[in-house]
């Protein structure tokens, strides 16, 4: 595995702790302010910038236990400054009566190296 592809893999590891946390001071720093998505939320449309997601860091959350697992993890390096990663994202949590859920997503990432960091710039999300 690549110097790369690890960092890469951690860096969206921490993403998606930080989502799982709630630690909007986390997801920002590793987004880019013009990011774009598609995800369920947002019914179809390209989503574009951080306002839309810091809607659900704002929410109250639950203090229940959610572990976040990057299943068959994939990074393919678009040059050295760009790069895919794409994943199952499973989400263990226990529902309303304590039983353990887990739910699964499909995710594909994009992050841009700008100067020395990475910077998350696009991603989309589908139920898998
Ligand atoms: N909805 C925020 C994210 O999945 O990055």
């Amino acid at each position: 595995m690549s110097d790369h592809t690890r960092e890469l893999l951690d860096l969206n590891q921490r993403l998606l702790e930080s989502i799982a946390t709630g630690d909007w001071n986390v997801y920002a720093m590793l987004c880019d302010p013009s990011l774009t998505c598609f995800e369920p939320e947002a019914r179809g449309h390209l989503v574009e910038g951080m306002a839309f997601h810091k809607f659900y860091f704002e929410l109250e959350r639950s203090s229940a236990p959610r572990t976040t697992t990057m299943a068959s993890p994939h990074v393919r390096m678009l040059g050295s400054a760009a790069a895919v990663v794409s994943y199952i994202r499973l989400t263990q949590t226990p529902d309303a009566g304590g039983a353990p859920v887990t739910t699964a997503t499909n995710e594909t990432r994009v992050w841009q190296r700008q100067g020395t960091t990475w910077k998350h710039v696009h991603f989309h999300r589908s139920p898998a």
